[in-house]
């Protein structure tokens, strides 16, 4: 794919991500809310930042910004998020899912932009990276807290099982359980 599209479809994301933030800005419900809320309000103006710079970048090297609402949703590979409460700690995993293909993406574009001598241009995407991956880094950290429990519990589970090695009925039983809590973790 032509590199200018796939920048194109970063920025379609990042459009995307602008609004979905919002959506998370105003559903999240919970215990930590208030932390939670003001987060995603200076998320989204981070976003908002972004999408200017990668829209002017294509335009200083003479390419087309995607620029209204149906083209971004067109081209962009996160999908927008329904109008509807969320609790805080979904709405952290909501975030982290689509901030990995963020991330992806940076990598992919910063090594695109040095195949091609653009310093420029793998500059700026290597700045997004650094910033994601300090986003991903706080809310792991935020989940870390919060579902230390269920992580806990699995570990637990697991060091059981092996200890006991040789009871049929216990593994049976933890394994149930495992599978009970992988399903619902996802
Ligand atoms: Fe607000």
């Amino acid at each position: 794919m032509d590199f200018f599209k796939k920048v194109n479809i970063y920025l379609a994301n990042l459009t995307v991500m602008y609004k979905k933030v919002h959506n998370l800005h105003w559903n999240v419900q919970g215990r930590i809310f208030f932390g939670l809320h003001l987060k995603y309000d200076e998320l989204y103006r981070e976003f908002q930042d972004k999408i200017d710079e990668v829209a002017e970048r294509l335009l200083s090297l003479g390419h087309t910004p995607v620029s209204s609402y149906r083209e971004v949703l067109a081209i962009a590979t996160i999908q927008e998020r329904e109008s509807k409460p969320v609790e805080c700690e979904e709405s952290v995993r909501i975030f982290l899912e689509d901030l990995e293909d963020l991330i992806e993406d940076s990598y992919d574009l910063t090594e695109l932009c040095d195949d091609q001598d653009d310093p420029a241009g793998a500059d700026l995407f290597t700045g997004y990276i650094a910033d994601f991956e300090k986003h991903r880094w706080m809310f792991r950290a935020l989940l870390g807290e919060n579902a230390a429990d269920t992580e806990l519990d699995d570990d637990d589970e697991q060091a059981e099982k092996d200890a006991q090695g040789g009871s049929n009925a216990s593994q049976t039983k933890s394994s149930a359980k495992s599978d009970g809590n992988g399903k619902s973790k996802k």
